[in-house]
């Protein structure tokens, strides 16, 4: 028989502005492929990541992953972008274009990187919402 699956997700929001820009596009190039995200400012968003956790049901706790453990990994993982901007503030995003499929990405090998290997129970997805009708699901690996 096959294991049962059972997966606990946590939402967590924070609000960040960025800019979509390639130094190495001409500023033609930038403004065709980037559009209106394509501004010498920014623009911000406000933005929802949930993260999925996949396991098994310790039965002395009765729980995949404890909510409290959760809370703290998400915390660090967005704090870095939270109020901020994403382009010029955070290191990862100075060469790297802070789309949404990118901020997913980031997010996802931040709170992997803090669950590591131990234990039961892994991260299996983020979803991370730019807005009500955009979304990005980010499933790791390589
Ligand atoms: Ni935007």
């Amino acid at each position: 028989m096959a294991q049962p699956k059972i997966r606990l997700a946590r939402k967590i929001t924070f609000s960040s502005a960025h800019r979509y820009f390639n130094a190495a596009f001409s500023e033609d190039e930038n403004r065709k492929i980037f559009g209106s995200c394509y501004t010498p400012y920014g623009h911000g968003h406000n933005y929802d990541l949930e993260a999925f956790f996949e396991g098994k049901i310790d039965s002395k706790t009765g729980m995949v992953i404890n909510l409290r453990d959760i809370d703290i990994m998400l915390k660090r993982a967005v704090e870095p972008l939270d109020h901020h901007h994403l382009n010029f503030d955070v290191p990862e995003f100075k060469e790297v274009v802070p789309t949404t499929e990118n901020i997913a990405k980031y997010c996802f090998d931040k709170i992997s990187a803090q669950l590591g290997q131990s234990g039961n129970v892994r991260l299996s997805q983020v979803r991370l919402y730019e807005g009500h009708d955009l979304w990005v699901d980010y499933f790791g690996g390589a």
